[in-house]
């Protein structure tokens, strides 16, 4: 075990205490554990061991999706409105970069919190996954013949799209200050706001949106590649999402000291304002309804989601919005359901136990 109680003990970077104790399963914690980070063995959070596993069961590459019936409906004079297109490209946009973002907070911020080896052993394949999805939208471009430039800049050049960004990227600034270490009640709220800005608010509510807009236009046979990938995107993020609020819930046990009112008062705050950029994002990409969908309805179904998110938390919900305007959503998270809704070859990919998590 490493007993050097500085910063190095929680990378598994530091000194090798040759004399040290064995590790035993109470030795771990989430944060602020002097417990050694390079022994996987014994498991302490079978949570976060069996969402490695369905990760690794939902492996897919956006190559396999054809795109052929998305280019030439692309391509095609009339066979999408301009508000479909200009949905199109904003949510594409949003996309392109956001994965990046949630990337490198991974990577840079939260991997290096997480005193515990299988949370880490999930954030590797995370941090791939990620890869994978901003893999797909350079294969979109690519496929579609997008203007590269004007995708990858919508982050900060479309107002509603960098005011998310904005909005999350000053709860991972926070942590890349390399004086920072948790240990400290205000440090480590600070990582938990981290968590909740990102697993909660970016990945759990900003993502989707953007999936049912998506989703809507392959539920009329439009992009139906591109629907496709967002399947298999919302399915690894339903993944993320739910470890994420593992992470929060198993920190608040280990930690209750962390979670006072006033605390839950401020990340009751951060999911109503993150709500109102996602409305403001939701009018921007579709000034007017259509597909059935609507930036009133896409408010509703963001209330929804809000207090659902606010509920997994062990918060009382912000909005009371009981009504799903999308129960289509939780459909279309199961695959082999819409097995032969889409046109494009469909890949059954071993889904393991993945798909209840929404
Ligand atoms: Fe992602
Ligand atoms: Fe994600």
């Amino acid at each position: 075990m490493i007993t050097n109680p500085d910063s190095a003990t929680a990378t598994g970077l530091g000194e090798i205490d040759r004399h040290g104790a064995r590790i035993g399963v109470d030795d771990k914690a989430m944060i602020n554990s002097r417990a050694d980070v390079n022994q996987l063995l014994p498991l302490k959070y079978q949570w976060a061991w069996e969402k490695y596993l369905a990760a690794c069961t939902n492996h897919w590459m956006p190559t396999e999706v054809g795109m052929q019936a998305d280019i030439a409906l692309w391509k095609s004079r009339d066979g999408l409105t301009s508000d479909e297109r200009l949905m199109l490209k904003r949510n594409l946009g949003f996309f392109a970069t956001a994965e990046s973002l949630v990337a490198n907070n991974i990577v840079l911020a939260v991997y290096r919190r997480i005193t515990n080896p299988e949370c880490r052993q999930y954030l590797l394949r995370q941090a791939f996954e990620e890869a994978v999805h901003t893999h797909t939208f350079q294969y979109i471009c690519e496929s579609l013949g997008l203007v590269e430039g004007e995708l990858f800049n919508m982050y900060r050049e479309v107002p509603a799209i960098a005011d998310k960004d904005a909005w999350a990227l000053k709860y991972t600034r926070n942590l890349e200050d390399p004086e920072f270490t948790t240990g400290t009640p205000e440090a480590d709220q600070s990582f938990l706001r981290d968590l909740v800005a990102f697993y909660v608010v970016f990945e759990g509510m900003w993502f989707y949106t953007g999936f049912a807009q998506i989703l809507s236009l392959g539920r009329r046979n439009k992009m139906v590649g591109i629907a496709e990938q967002y399947q298999y995107i919302l399915r690894d993020e339903s993944i993320h999402l739910n470890f994420g609020i593992d992470c929060i819930n198993q920190i608040k046990i280990e930690n209750p000291h962390l979670w006072t009112p006033e605390f839950r008062a401020e990340v009751r705050a951060m999911l109503t304002e993150a709500c109102e950029l996602e409305v403001a994002y939701a009018r921007e990409t579709m000034p007017r309804g259509m597909l059935g969908l609507s930036a009133k309805l896409c408010e509703q179904y963001m209330r929804f989601i809000t207090d659902r998110r606010a509920r997994q938390i062990g918060l009382d919900p912000i909005f009371g919005e009981n009504e799903n305007p999308f129960p289509w959503m939780s459909e279309a998270m199961d695959l082999k359901k819409e097995k032969n809704f889409f046109e494009t070859r469909v890949i059954e990919y071993q889904t393991g136990g993945a798909l209840d998590w929404d």
